[in-house]
């Protein structure tokens, strides 16, 4: 066994906070929003599972370990490199429930009533995360499914150690808002009182969920008892979704989108994925601007940066919702090469432009997502981000099951029409509609060489991933930067409408910021923008490289 990593002892990172550098390993590696729930995928390499099953297996790891986004509840994507260079995705993104309709959270005034997408049971879309965890398992896992959930079952029922950083979250959203009731008692231990740092944290009803899961598979979380218990507490506080939602619920494979950038590969998800079609579209643009020959966060740079977002997102706002749903959406011309010189021609470098919501962008997504990304000693990899919509959700579950659901129904176009300055998009591929699954912005990424992942890359952060996910790869590829400070570098994020640029406070100077705003941009701070988990391979040593970014509380790389 080599393994080169650069590590202190776990329970001290846990107990102290993440050591941010760069993680080495020869046979294969997992990066994950908790450094437990990478090492449950790292033991499945060891005992020869590939990167389905470790990524399958850290899944339900960050469940138990990262119950902000890691889920059972919610929904998310999956790409799939395999070592023979074909690529693969699988979409288990939740879908609107059979009752659902495009008015369902509208008030008698046309407005949205009591942020209810947002927040109560109605928020819950079908959650996909067991059903497209199993069908890539079906599929293309090595090892037998019980022994993937295993881990998760025991770290459930024996506990692990409560860190800092979920004890000072428990602490938050305990007090947040009494009415949301899974979230009162959720980390609370025996004496009724949270858990704290150092103590060790049981989760006894998720660890019953998760032995259906791990003896029936798909059918332990969409039929039986899990599935009874879910319809009955929907309809005790007020939700929709039933057992028909259940069992009806399918993940779906489908075929990646592949861009290209100075002769890699990028790999990304389709529709119902807003990201990869964002990310190929920016990447195209820079390509086309010869991105590499302008100065890392310049004032050129950060106006060109944001000037392609811009069209990217409005263009998402315009074009973009369920494939299945929307068959005709444009997307062989938005990914173009044609397509992206068209539109740099039009970016004036000179001058902001400006977002126009009668021509044509839902304000800000929930942040609560989370990403790993897998590589194994075949060369296969995963990217793969999943989500709840906001941090926890919408705070609300059974006690009897455990996990929090997801409040994704937020994810959809709100009010029919209704596009606003402040960034509502009412436009129609993103209506609700009852089986129809929400536009997402999550950009799980492979870049590959030569068949080979180069670099295997994605955030959470709402409608910022897509943005967060485009620098880090531009970062990696047009500005060389090794994956640690890729991840780290100043981000910047416009999303068209609001029509301003955020910004990471402290990270770009002063003089850029007043020559921006001569050109007519207005700006933003904002303390921190993504949550990046990021491997590199470098062909040459046979060597795998991988970074969490420094603002995971828990996050970290694990490798053999
Ligand atoms: N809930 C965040 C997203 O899917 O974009």
């Amino acid at each position: 066994m080599k393994n080169v990593a650069i590590s202190c002892s776990l329970l001290f990172l846990l107990f102290f906070g993440q050591a941010n550098a760069q993680t080495y390993a020869e046979n294969g590696m997992v990066v994950s929003d908790h450094v437990i729930a990478s090492q449950v995928g790292v033991d499945i390499l060891k005992k020869g599972g590939n990167a389905i099953d470790a990524a399958i297996a850290t899944a339900f790891a960050l469940e138990v370990t990262h119950p902000e986004a890691g889920n059972i509840g919610g929904g998310g994507f999956i790409v799939f490199l395999k070592a023979n260079g074909e690529v693969t995705t699988f979409d288990f993104r939740e879908k609107a429930p059979l009752a659902a309709s495009p008015t369902m959270f509208l008030g008698e005034n046309g407005k949205i009533k009591d942020n209810s997408n947002h927040k109560g049971l109605l928020a819950v879309g079908v959650p996909g995360t067991v059903a497209g965890l199993y069908q890539a398992h079906q599929k293309y896992g090595k090892l037998p499914w019980a022994d993937l959930v295993k881990p998760s079952v025991e770290l459930a029922e024996n506990g692990f150690m409560m860190s800092w950083g979920l004890y000072n979250a428990a602490v938050n959203v305990t007090d947040q808002d009494p009415s949301e009731d899974i979230m009162i008692n959720y980390f609370k231990g025996a004496n009724g009182e949270i858990v704290k740092p150092g103590e060790t944290w049981k989760q006894p009803a998720l660890a019953k969920t998760l032995k259906e899961i791990q003896k029936h598979g798909r059918d332990g979380f969409y039929k039986g008892w899990v599935a009874q218990e879910i319809e009955d507490y929907m309809k005790a506080k007020g939700g929709i979704i039933t057992k028909a939602d259940l069992e009806k619920y399918e993940a779906v494979e489908r075929k990646p989108l592949k861009g290209t950038f100075n002769g890699y590969d990028i790999y990304s998800m389709p529709p119902p994925s807003s990201g990869g079609v964002a990310l190929i579209e920016m990447m195209n643009l820079m390509e086309e601007a010869n991105i590499s020959e302008i100065e890392f966060n310049s004032t050129a740079y950060v106006h060109l940066v944001a000037e392609a977002m811009r069209r990217a997102f409005a263009d998402r706002a315009k074009h973009l919702g369920d494939p299945d749903f929307n068959p005709d959406m444009p997307v062989d011309r938005l990914l173009s090469k044609d397509f992206a010189k068209m539109r740099y021609e039009n970016i004036d470098l000179t001058k902001a432009s400006i977002s126009d919501p009668s021509k044509f962008g839902h304000p800000y997504d929930g942040s609560s997502t989370t990403h790993f990304s897998v590589v194994d000693k075949e060369g296969n990899a995963i990217s793969l981000t999943y989500t709840l919509e906001n941090s926890y959700g919408v705070k609300m579950g059974s006690d009897k099951l455990g996990f929090i659901f997801n409040n994704e129904m937020g994810d959809f176009n709100p009010v029919p029409g209704e596009t606003t300055t402040g960034g509502q998009i009412g436009t129609d591929p993103n209506m609700i509609a009852p089986e129809k699954r929400m536009l997402s912005s999550m950009t799980p990424v492979i870049v590959a060489k030569d068949g080979k992942p180069y670099l295997v890359i994605g955030s959470p952060g709402g409608r910022t991933i897509i943005n967060t996910v485009f620098q880090t790869v531009l970062n990696v590829l047009a500005y060389d930067m090794r994956v640690d400070r890729a991840i780290e570098a100043m981000k910047i994020h416009h999303q068209w409408l609001p029509d301003r640029i955020l910004y990471e406070r402290n990270l770009l100077s002063p003089d850029t910021r007043d020559a921006l705003i001569k050109m007519g941009h207005t700006l933003t701070p904002t303390t921190n923008i993504g949550v990046l988990m990021g491997i590199t391979f470098d062909a040459s040593k046979k060597l795998y490289t991988g970074a969490a970014d420094s603002s995971s509380e828990d996050g970290g790389a694990r490798g053999y």
